[in-house]
């Protein structure tokens, strides 16, 4: 977005940086026995850094990174897939084996029909025959026109209807099957929706990751323990506040974490960068149960962000003032502060209210039970619509 779009200086991707032994970075045993890096490096491309992912990728396996996050809606699983090859070119890697790559289903792929091919392409375009780990993106159908405005709505848009979500999760899980994914898991799922989900699978079909909103002022702590206690893995994203996230996904009411004075106290404490706090916060949270996705296109950041999942710097005191523990005496910077409000997602009967999206007042079990919510809605919002002086749209 125009807005957000930075001077483009000369990329700083500089060989001097030195890169971080790939075996000292913290990993997380998932049930298949596969060890993934806590630290994904992040491809997505905050519609401005597009022309800069390959060689961010490049730079970022050879500065030690082997977790790669990517998805199909990023428009660039191509690029990663040059960067990938160019790695092995260049003997930073001796093949895409030695990367955790986690891929991800797009909502406009989520018909039983689309998932298979969705999940071929991504293959195809990474240069891989099966992928560490596929997540379905979100929890809904719903798609937006690339680089939408935060306006944009779609007619056809639906809440979670869990029995359509299980019969994309089916075929999320015959591909696993198929052994062209290792391990299976959601993003951007809620507490309810998670519930539904867990009710209805067996071992060999749980998700074991939900990638996830979560930074310091928006730490979700409810659903990240929600997650610790049923041994679900987070990884969260938008880690430092993303500040360069598209024009769509920016509110005036949004606050950045890498400014917040308490984070840059304790960075000075500590003697590092904010980006650091941030980062060393989802790494240590919960018993170091989970960690980040991170993107950056400077060779000197990309590193640094990479050292959180090696060392933990952060003292418990430290952990304490940013999560809190619960009590007024130590109430933690959690300030609700969602940056992805989603609302290019939103469905008619949600009535434009974004945190519909978020605080699981409209999901639904069955389809009919959707089609029968929906018509009394309409029937409902008819008379409103006759009767009341305002009514929001
Ligand atoms: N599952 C989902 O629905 C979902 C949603 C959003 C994002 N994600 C994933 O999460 C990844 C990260 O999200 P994001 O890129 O929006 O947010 P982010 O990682 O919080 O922020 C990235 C931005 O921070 C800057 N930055 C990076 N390291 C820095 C440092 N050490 N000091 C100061 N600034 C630094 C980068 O600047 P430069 O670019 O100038 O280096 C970049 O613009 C994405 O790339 C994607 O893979 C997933």
């Amino acid at each position: 977005m125009a807005e957000n779009k930075p001077k483009l200086e000369p990329v700083l991707f500089d060989k001097s940086v030195k890169a971080i032994d790939p075996e000292s970075v913290r990993k997380v045993k998932l049930p298949s026995g596969v060890m993934m890096p806590i630290a994904a490096f992040g491809t997505f491309h905050s519609d401005w850094a597009q022309e800069y992912m390959k060689d961010a990728t490049l730079e970022a396996i050879r500065l030690g990174w082997r977790h790669i996050d990517t998805a199909r809606a990023y428009e660039n699983e191509d690029v990663v897939g040059e960067a990938i090859k160019e790695a092995i070119g260049a003997g930073y890697i001796s093949s895409a084996d030695d990367l955790f790559i986690t891929g991800k289903l797009w909502n406009g792929h989520m018909a039983k029909k689309d998932v298979v091919p969705a999940l071929d392409n991504t293959l195809k375009a990474l240069g891989v025959d099966k992928i560490d780990m596929y997540l379905n993106h979100w929890p809904w159908p719903n798609v937006h026109v690339p680089g939408a405005s935060g306006d944009y709505r779609n007619p056809n848009a639906v809440p979670y209807i869990h029995e359509d979500f299980m019969e994309t999760w089916g075929e999320i899980v015959n591909q696993k099957k198929a052994g062209k994914i290792v391990d299976v898991g959601i993003s951007n799922h809620t507490k309810v929706t998670l519930d539904l989900l867990l009710a209805d699978v067996d071992d060999f079909s749980r998700p074991v990751v939900n990638q996830m909103e979560m930074h310091p002022l928006f730490q979700q702590t409810e659903l990240r323990r929600y997650m610790y206690e049923r041994g679900i893995v987070c990884t969260g994203y938008m880690s430092l506040g993303s500040p360069q996230r598209p024009g769509r996904d920016t509110f005036k009411e949004h606050r950045a974490d890498m400014f917040d004075p308490r984070i840059l106290a304790i960075a000075k404490e500590a003697g590092v960068t904010p980006a650091r706090v941030c980062l060393s916060w989802a790494a240590q949270r919960e018993n170091k149960t989970g960690g980040y996705v991170a993107m950056a296109t400077r060779s000197d950041w990309i590193q640094e962000n990479l050292k959180s999942a090696t060392e933990d710097i952060l003292t418990p005191e430290q952990m304490l003032r940013i999560s809190g523990d619960d009590t007024d005496a130590n109430p933690g910077i959690d300030a609700n502060n969602r940056l992805i409000w989603g609302q290019v997602f939103l469905w008619p009967e949600a009535l434009g209210d974004w945190r519909v999206l978020w605080n699981d007042s409209q999901v639904f079990k069955t389809r009919d039970g959707y089609m029968k919510f929906k018509e009394s809605f309409q029937r409902h919002y008819k008379v409103w619509q006759e009767t009341a002086v305002s009514v929001p749209r």
